[in-house]
């Protein structure tokens, strides 16, 4: 027996450890991984890019760099956030490596164990990780098809014995819930934090894919809003619209907090891989990125339409779900009596795995939603796998009328 530290004991880090298992099976019909299929990244692209770089930037793409990122690199996402809005000029960009690692900066730097912080149920598995990790108490606050329940946050804050260092939230195309939070919500969600000390996290890994051009607007972030007393860390990520393995995030904070942040990145990686940075730059300078996140859009979309309509096709009454604008995810909720656990131990039978919704939730126990990506499935076997999914969670409906049929006339 070793002498482990406490921070090896989140629970969710299993889960996502099962998770990256199932989402790469052999011969399985996947619907768990949320991440790009391999054929959408830009192979050809990335070789241009690289062939084409002078011996200088070459060289320099195997150097260590500044804690802070490649500048060049900072500049491009500087421009790009300021077309989103958000204060670019004022606040202090921190290249980090993936935003997961923001995430985790960001909580090293307000979390001491047992301090209190806020999350939406369900939330992203990885940030719970990341939050157990570091000893936070989470409270978990639940989201409808609008955003955040604002009532419930209300209650919430004022109940705590303990004020929460801060709110996480996903509020476009959320993962797992696919929802974007409508632009009231956004306001309300301000005005109840406006004079707290409560920061808020605004994780915005998958804010380009959307799959409309005119839902674009809706997608303005939450720290662009103005006229409200709230602290904002903006994060994003290249992972979605670039590739994972570039393992690309940022995060966009005032100067106090990039401070301290910029320390703890140096203690944890002393940078961001400078190979990546460079290719990436040169992605956006080079005038490929906004032709791929168009490409992307469509992908997804076609991805998303073939889902929704095979669910609506082959799904039983009583299985809901909000149609997403954009993102990876279909969250979908069973009737009462159908365990997603026990569903899943089925699926896994015939073939075909998603993520249950256990996993994205705090608390680890609710067991009545599964999450089913479609970044990551060949067009043409998505309606094959909602068939194999609709039988199996047919025969749990049945089974469990079965049962109370023969309860009721014992
Ligand atoms: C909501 C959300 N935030 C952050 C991330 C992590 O992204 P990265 O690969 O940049 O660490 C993910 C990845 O799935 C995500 O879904």
């Amino acid at each position: 027996m070793y002498a482990f530290s406490r921070t090896v004991n989140s629970m969710h880090s299993e889960d996502i450890k099962l998770l990256m298992k199932q989402s790469s099976g052999e011969g399985m019909i996947s619907f768990a991984g949320g991440m790009p299929n391999n054929d959408l990244f830009p192979v050809s692209e990335i070789d241009e890019i690289y062939n084409n770089l002078n011996d200088d930037i070459k060289k320099l793409c195997f150097q260590y760099g500044p804690t802070t990122g490649y500048p060049p690199l900072v500049r491009s996402l500087q421009k790009l956030m300021l077309r989103k809005g958000l204060p670019a000029k004022t606040d202090k960009v921190l290249i980090t490596t993936g935003s997961l690692q923001a995430i985790s900066i960001i909580t090293q730097e307000f979390v001491n164990e047992g301090d209190v912080i806020l999350t939406e149920s369900p939330c992203f598995v990885g940030a719970i990780s990341v939050f157990e990790t570091y000893g936070a108490k989470i409270v978990s606050i639940p989201i409808d098809s609008e955003g955040i329940d604002i009532q419930f946050l209300k209650n919430a804050i004022e109940t705590l014995n303990k004020p929460p260092k801060f709110l996480y939230i996903t509020p476009n195309f959320h993962n797992p819930a696919g929802i974007i939070y409508t632009e009231e919500r956004r306001k309300e969600l301000l005005s109840v934090l406006s004079g707290t000390d409560i920061i808020l996290i605004e994780d915005d890994a998958y804010g380009d894919l959307y799959f409309d051009r005119k839902d674009k607007g809706l997608t303005k972030p939450i720290k662009s809003f103005e006229g409200y007393e709230v602290e904002i860390i903006y994060t994003g990520s290249f992972s979605k619209i670039l590739g994972p393995g570039f393992r690309l995030g940022y995060m966009l904070s005032s100067f106090e907090i990039f401070d301290k942040a910029e320390s703890i990145k140096q203690a944890l990686d002393a940078c961001t891989s400078n190979f990546m940075q460079i290719l990436a730059t040169e992605f956006i300078t080079g005038g490929y990125l906004e032709p791929y996140l168009k490409f992307l859009r469509k992908e997804y979309s076609e991805r998303k339409i073939l889902l929704q309509e095979s669910l609506k096709t082959h799904m039983p009454k009583g299985i809901n779900w909000v149609e997403p604008r954009g993102g990876f995810y279909i969250w979908l909720s069973l009737p009462q009596q159908v365990k997603a656990s026990s569903l899943f131990t089925d699926c896994l039978k015939k073939g075909v795995v998603f993520v249950t919704g256990r996993t994205f939730d705090p608390e680890n126990h609710k067991d009545d939603h599964i999450r089913l990506s479609f970044s990551n499935m060949p067009k043409d076997t998505i309606e094959k796998g909602v068939i194999l999914l609709s039988q199996v969670i047919q025969d749990h409906i049945r089974d469990v009328e079965n049962l109370e049929f023969r309860r009721e006339n014992q």
